[in-house]
């Protein structure tokens, strides 16, 4: 009997082709939302799926687990992986992977092009062009801060986080200052990076914040009220990790009362939710978790997330297992 695989989402063509020519047979949830939880468990329901293809739209959890009871792999289509109960699956000794690494210089890119975006009023002018309010040329027209001179404040330094180091060292000369658990001895060489000794100290000094930590219990709200009021009232936050490491409703009271001066967010806290009154906000940048859409990156996560079915059917564990 050929192996059953299920994909929550249409994802590139190439993961499919993977596995159905390994003999296997793949059913894909094709609508353009993404199933809510009932719908999920009910599709798993209609087979004894061996293994599925999830993403980070997708709570797994208990349920869903016990909805594809012979699945032996669920592998998130996604680098990050907070979506999944981690502890049930190990009770349940189901394998979970990810797809590691490929989008991290996407995401780096994305969070310079929201410092950029944020400190040239890129989005405020754009709409004020194509609403043909521009009369002609004004000395004090959309004045920004520009990049000149900035402290820039990275909390997490893993790959993401070296990256806009060195983006923002080599393309601006700013100053890079970060906090993370562990220090970085690569980013202090080559980009004179100073860490800091606690997340309290960044926030009073940097220009720029830029978020890179994974979605843990220990950096959920890990910006809130308290921590935004250490940050300058000229300072921008930029968030391109995950959205609950932000408390969303304090970011806006800090928008709204000027306590800090801009925010560009790729991710919410209720996503595809936006908290009461962020929308509104003209010191915004807002997208819709776009940070690693590029074609190549979503056909080698296709790829991957194939991969690693295959190799725990075949072997009994994926290739990028989530410890
Ligand atoms: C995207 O956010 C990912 O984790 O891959």
């Amino acid at each position: 009997m050929s192996n059953k695989i299920y994909i929550t989402r249409a994802i590139p063509e190439i993961g499919i082709t993977m596995l159905r020519s390994k003999g296997y047979e793949v059913d894909v949830w094709t609508k353009d939302q993404a199933p809510s939880k009932r719908q999920l468990m009910r599709a798993l329901k209609k087979k004894p799926y061996d293994g599925v293809i999830c993403l980070l739209t997708d709570q797994i959890d208990a349920d869903v687990f016990a909805a594809a009871p012979k699945a032996r792999i669920f592998a998130n289509y996604a680098d990050g992986y907070n979506n999944i109960d981690l502890a049930e699956a190990a009770k349940r000794g189901i394998a979970i992977s990810n797809t590691p690494g490929v989008s991290s210089d996407a995401v780096a890119e994305h969070a310079v092009a929201l410092m950029l975006a944020l400190s040239t009023r890129l989005v405020e002018a754009d709409s004020y062009v194509r609403e043909g309010r521009y009369k002609g040329w004004a000395p004090l027209h959309f004045i920004g801060p520009g990049m000149d001179g900035k402290t820039i404040g990275l909390v997490g330094v893993g790959h993401i986080g070296s990256r806009v180091a060195a983006a923002l060292k080599k393309g601006f000369g700013a100053r890079v200052i970060y906090y993370d658990v562990a220090p970085n001895a690569q980013i202090e060489a080559e980009y004179g990076a100073e860490k800091k000794a606690d997340l309290e100290s960044l926030l009073r000094e940097a220009d720029i914040v830029s978020l890179h930590v994974p979605l843990l219990d220990s950096t959920r709200h890990l910006i809130n009220a308290e921590r935004l009021a250490l940050m300058k009232p000229t300072a921008l936050i930029i968030n391109t990790s995950r959205g609950p490491v932000i408390d969303e409703q304090a970011l806006v009271k800090a928008l709204e009362s000027g306590q800090i001066a801009g925010a560009g967010l790729d991710v919410f806290e209720f996503e595809p939710k936006l908290a009461r009154g962020l929308a509104k906000l003209k010191n915004t940048v807002l997208t819709p978790h776009i940070a690693s859409a590029r074609q190549s990156i979503r056909d080698e996560m296709a790829r991957m997330a194939a991969d690693n079915v295959i190799s725990c059917l075949e072997t009994g564990s994926p290739k990028n297992p989530v410890r």
